[in-house]
C-alpha cells in the first residue's frame, strides 16, 4: 500500500530517545526545553512553549487570553475537528466560515460579515501549509479588537511575505502529531511574542502550579507552591521533545522532497481537466498535504480506483458544521458544503519514492481517462 502519509524516523530518534533513557527522567525535563529553544530559534519567535498536543496548544492559547462562555470565535468550517474541540474546550462558540475555493484557505470576506459583539478572536487555518492573509487579519486587532491564534498544525517550516509563520503573528500554535511534517510522536507548541500569554501559558501547562517549568527544565521538581490559576497537563515530556530534536535538523530535507512531490503531481494533474488542484505557491511553503477537487459524484468512486490500486487516500477533512456538535441553526456555508464532498488528499510524506509518485500520477490519470 502506497501511504497517504508516514514518519520519517529511525536512528537518529533512537539515539535521542537513549540519551532520555540513560538519565531515567522520562516526563518534562532537559530534552523538552533544548525542544524549546531549539524551535524558539528557528522560527524567531519571542517565546515558544512547547506542549503534548497541537489541540492542547491552541485549547491553551485560547485559555490564557480569557476566551470562555459566551464568546464566539470564528473559525474555517474546513478544518480538523482538533479547532472546533479547543474552542468548544474553553466554553465559547465556534462560528463556521467559508473558505476560499481555490487555495481552501479561510475566506475572509466571508469571515468579516459573521463578526458580532461576542466575537473575541478569529482562528486562521493554514491549510495544506499555505498561509492566510496575516496582514488582514492582524489589522483586526486593530480594527475589531480581536485576537488571532493561527492554526499553524499544518505550516511549520512556511513562510508569509518572507517572514517564518510564527516569527511575527499574536498567537501561532503548531501541530508534531506522528504525520505532521516534523514529529514529536506527539506534540506542539506556542509561539507568541506576547509575554504576558507565554507566561501564563507556561505555568497553565502545568496544572497551574506557579514556576514550575523552571524546575521541570532541570529534571528536577518542588515540592512547595502556590497553584495561581486554573491549569491543564499539557507539558511534552523528554521522550517526545528528544523525537522532536532528531526531527528538527532534518527539517530542511523534508520540506525539500515534499515540494518537489507536490510540484511533480501539479505539473501531471495540470492537462487532466476534471481534476482540479489547490493554487499554490510550493517555493515559500512547507507543504503538509496534497490536494485535489473530483467531481462530488465521482469521489466515492475515486477513492475506490485508489483503493483497488493499493494506494491510499484521505478527505481532509468533513466540514466541521456538518457535525451534530457543532451544526447552528440558520447557517449557511455552501462553498465549505461543495468542498466537503470534492476534497480528496494524495499520498504526500517525505519517504515516498519517485516510483509511488509515478504509481499515483499513474492512477490518477487513468481514472480521469476512464471518466472521459
Ligand atoms: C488543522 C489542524 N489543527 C489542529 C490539529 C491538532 O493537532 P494535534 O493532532 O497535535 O492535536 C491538527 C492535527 O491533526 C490539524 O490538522
Amino acid at each position: 500500500m502506497i501511504k497517504l502519509a508516514k514518519a520519517a524516523i529511525g536512528p537518529d530518534e533512537m539515539a535521542q530517545i537513549q540519551r532520555v533513557f540513560d538519565v531515567g527522567w522520562l516526563g518534562m525535563g532537559v530534552q523538552t526545553l533544548e525542544f524549546e529553544t531549539a524551535v524558539k530559534e528557528y522560527l524567531g519567535a519571542g517565546h515558544v512553549i512547547a506542549v503534548n498536543t497541537g489541540t492542547s496548544a491552541l485549547h491553551l492559547s485560547l485559555a490564557c487570553l480569557g476566551i470562555g462562555p459566551g464568546d464566539e470565535v470564528i473559525v474555517p468550517s474546513l478544518t480538523y475537528v482538533a479547532s472546533f474541540q479547543a474552542i468548544a474546550m474553553t466554553g465559547a462558540t465556534p462560528v463556521s466560515c467559508e473558505s476560499d475555493p481555490e487555495t481552501l484557505l479561510i475566506d475572509l470576506d466571508d469571515a468579516e460579515k459573521r463578526l458580532s459583539p461576542r466575537t473575541k478572536a478569529v482562528m486562521p487555518v493554514h491549510y495544506a501549509g499555505q498561509p492566510c492573509d496575516m496582514r488582514r487579519l492582524l489589522s483586526w486587532r486593530e480594527k475589531y479588537g480581536l485576537r488571532v491564534v493561527e492554526d499553524a498544525a499544518h505550516a511549520f517550516g512556511s513562510f508569509y511575505g518572507g517572514a517564518k509563520v510564527g516569527s511575527f503573528g499574536d498567537v501561532t500554535c503548531f501541530s508534531f502529531d506522528s504525520i505532521k511534517i516534523i514529529t514529536c510522536g506527539e506534540g506542539g507548541v506556542i509561539a507568541t511574542n506576547d509575554a504576558e500569554l507565554a507566561d501564563a501559558a507556561r505555568n497553565a501547562r502545568l496544572l497551574g502550579v506557579d514556576r514550575e517549568s523552571e524546575f521541570r527544565y532541570k529534571n528536577e521538581r518542588k515540592w512547595f507552591y502556590d497553584v495561581p490559576c486554573q491549569g491543564y497537563r499539557y507539558h511534552l515530556s523528554n521522550i517526545n521533545a528528544a523525537i522532536g530534536l532528531a526531527q528538527l535538523a532534518k527539517l530542511g530535507e523534508f520540506i525539500e522532497r515534499r515540494r518537489e512531490i507536490c510540484l511533480h503531481y501539479d505539473r501531471a494533474f495540470q492537462p487532466l481537466e476534471r481534476i482540479r488542484t489547490i493554487k499554490v505557491d510550493y517555493s515559500t511553503i512547507s507543504p503538509f498535504a496534497y490536494i485535489i477537487r473530483v467531481e462530488s459524484d465521482l469521489r466515492d468512486e475515486f477513492m475506490n480506483w485508489m483503493k483497488a490500486r493499493q494506494i491510499e487516500t484521505g478527505i481532509h477533512y468533513l466540514p466541521n458544521h456538518w457535525h451534530s456538535m457543532f451544526r447552528r441553526e440558520g447557517e449557511s456555508l455552501p462553498v465549505a458544503d461543495r468542498l466537503g464532498r470534492e476534497i480528496v488528499t494524495l499520498p504526500l510524506h517525505s519517504r515516498l519514492t519517485n516510483d509511488e509518485v509515478d504509481a499515483v500520477i499513474e492512477a490518477v490519470t487513468n481514472f480521469h481517462n476512464e471518466i472521459d
